[in-house]
């Protein structure tokens, strides 16, 4: 056994949600590289199949906000051994003038998906004495950006990182270890708007100390080391991935 060998998943199945493009998308294919059979599980379908046949894995049309269908298709999918939560949404509105829809559509996916997600494969996982679980939270959930405001992102941000905390200390005795990957800005369909958006790109990019957006692809590898037997003393843990952004 080589160190290398820690960060292999050869005979383990990975569900990541959100996967059919972005962030989850190269996450999938990095974790089917190191071995994995990977479920896509995505809102689209027509993206999700196409993403999931060109890394060899299989696609689950899952909305994360349906409980009943979480439940549901964790019975279905007979033993996962890695999550990784990762759909996420965004509202770009100000504070005060914020619509409760917009405020629950966020919450829904960012931290009720999560939840759902967690608590019906994290039961199963502790069934089986073992598992790994790794959420896509954000350097939102430790700052709060500017100029764009969204203070629901940001809020169901924090939640994810505390609610990592809390379900790592609740089953680190029972094999299930609860990790999570805070990225800063990274360049995917999520942030094409705000590039595009006078001032936005320019202040992104200025309080960033590395001066430049992630490729979905840099968030990848912390999330195969949150994943694998190489972070086997790791639980609670929330790795940023932000070229600097949180240092300034
Ligand atoms: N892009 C960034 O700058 C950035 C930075 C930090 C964190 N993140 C987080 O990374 C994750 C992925 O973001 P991205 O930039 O790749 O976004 P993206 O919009 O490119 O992809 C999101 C994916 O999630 C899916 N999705 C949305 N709602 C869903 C639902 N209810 N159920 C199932 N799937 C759903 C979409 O269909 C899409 O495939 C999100 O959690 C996001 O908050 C992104």
């Amino acid at each position: 056994m080589t160190i290398l060998d820690l960060f292999r998943l050869d005979g383990k199945t990975a569900l990541v949600t959100g996967a059919a493009q972005g962030i989850g998308f190269e996450i999938a294919r990095g974790l089917s590289e190191a071995g994995a059979n990977v479920i896509i599980a995505d809102l689209n379908p027509e993206v999700g199949e196409a993403a999931a046949s060109s890394i060899g894995g299989s696609f689950q049309m899952l909305n994360v906000t349906d409980s009943g269908a979480v439940r549901d298709l964790a019975a279905k999918l007979s033993s996962v051994h890695i999550l990784v939560n990762n759909a996420g949404i965004v509202r770009n509105t100000p504070a005060e003038e914020t619509p409760d829809d917009d405020w629950k559509a966020v919450m829904g996916v960012n931290l009720d998906g999560v939840f759902w997600c967690c608590r019906e494969f994290g039961r199963r996982m502790l069934d089986a004495g073992s598992g790994s679980i790794v959420s896509t939270a954000s350097m939102s959930g430790l700052i709060s950006n500017h100029p764009q405001p969204q203070a629901a992102y940001n809020a169901s941000k924090a939640a994810v990182i505390h609610l990592t905390r809390s379900l790592a200390g609740e089953w680190a005795g029972r094999g299930v270890r609860v990790n999570a990957v805070a990225p800063g800005y990274t360049a995917t369909p999520l942030t094409k708007r705000g590039l595009e958006t006078p001032g936005w790109r320019e202040t992104w990019l200025g309080t960033t100390p590395m001066g430049r957006l992630a490729e979905p692809a840099e968030i990848a590898p912390a999330v195969l080391y949150l994943a694998s037997e190489a972070s086997s003393f790791v639980t609670g843990h929330t790795l940023v991935i932000d070229g600097g952004y949180t240092v300034w």
